[in-house]
């Protein structure tokens, strides 16, 4: 299933990097969130793949939601988000992925993450390590918050939180920088392969992080709620490290 997965995802980002660039039609979902035709058309190619490999699956994709076969196995569960960083692809900001991962009876057991415009596929399966176009991959061995490079993301209704902005404040000034690039999906890959040391972001999504958290996991690192408490991928905020100053963002975040 992992090969599945790799695969789907590749063909999906294939998509993608064809309408990237192109004038395509773009529809607002909220005040700032949009989304775009090549959304739809990777998720159509996702999910036709998995009701003619698998369907009997169930399936949890961001822009169909939620599906049960009647008489399925609801044990397993593909859990999609077809273009992570949509907000960049709609301005021609090439940072964009296609993550989709694998849950059994509610626990992630494969995770892909394809970046397109790099061709760089995160894949990670459980108890199986974590790999960057097939090679092993670890997170980072930096210790200290005041050496690290975080990365982090806004939802869309940032309007309504304050929080946000007195983390970014506060991790600017304890690390050696902070970046957001806008997809919460290759910011929790570029954790685990060690180019970020931390990652956090509230409001997200199932889809957004469940082949990410995995990734992360598997390549060595850690992941829980603000206060480090373990983490519900259903329910975020998050915070992913490589472990090793986990405890430091912590003291902030909570
Ligand atoms: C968004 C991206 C972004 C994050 C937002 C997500 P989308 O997903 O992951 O980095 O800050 O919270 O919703 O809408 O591009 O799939
Ligand atoms: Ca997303
Ligand atoms: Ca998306």
């Amino acid at each position: 299933m992992l090969n599945f997965a790799i695969e789907t995802a590749r063909d999906a980002g294939g998509i993608l990097l064809e309408k990237f660039g192109r004038k395509i039609k773009i529809s607002k979902k909220g005040d700032i969130d949009l989304v775009t035709e090549a959304d739809l058309a990777s998720e159509a190619l996702i999910l036709e793949r998995i009701r003619s490999h698998y369907p009997k699956h169930s399936i949890l994709a961001e822009e169909s939601g939620a599906a049960s076969v009647a008489g399925g196995d609801a044990t397993w569960k593909w859990i999609i988000d077809p273009l992570d960083g949509t907000t960049n692809f709609a301005h021609n900001y090439p940072c964009f992925c296609v993550t989709i991962a694998l849950e059994h009876n509610g626990e992630v057991v494969v995770g892909v993450t394809y970046d397109p415009t790099r061709n760089e596929l995160f894949a990670a399966e459980k108890g199986g390590g974590a790999t960057l176009n097939g090679k092993p991959i670890r997170v980072s061995d930096i210790d200290k918050l005041g050496d690290s490079l975080l990365v982090t993301g806004f939802p869309y209704d940032i309007k309504n939180r304050k929080e946000p902005a007195r983390h970014l404040h506060e991790l600017l000034m304890l690390s050696r920088g902070v970046r957001r690039d806008g997809s919460a999906a290759i910011d929790l890959a570029y954790v685990a392969c060690g180019r970020f040391e931390g990652f956090w972001e509230e409001g997200l999504n199932p889809w957004d992080v469940a082949a990410g958290t995995l990734l992360v996991k598997e390549a060595g690192g850690q992941t829980s709620y603000f206060d480090g408490s373990k983490l519900d991928i259903y329910r975020p905020p998050l915070v992913a490290t490589n472990g090793l100053i986990h405890d430091q963002m912590i003291a902030v975040l909570k």
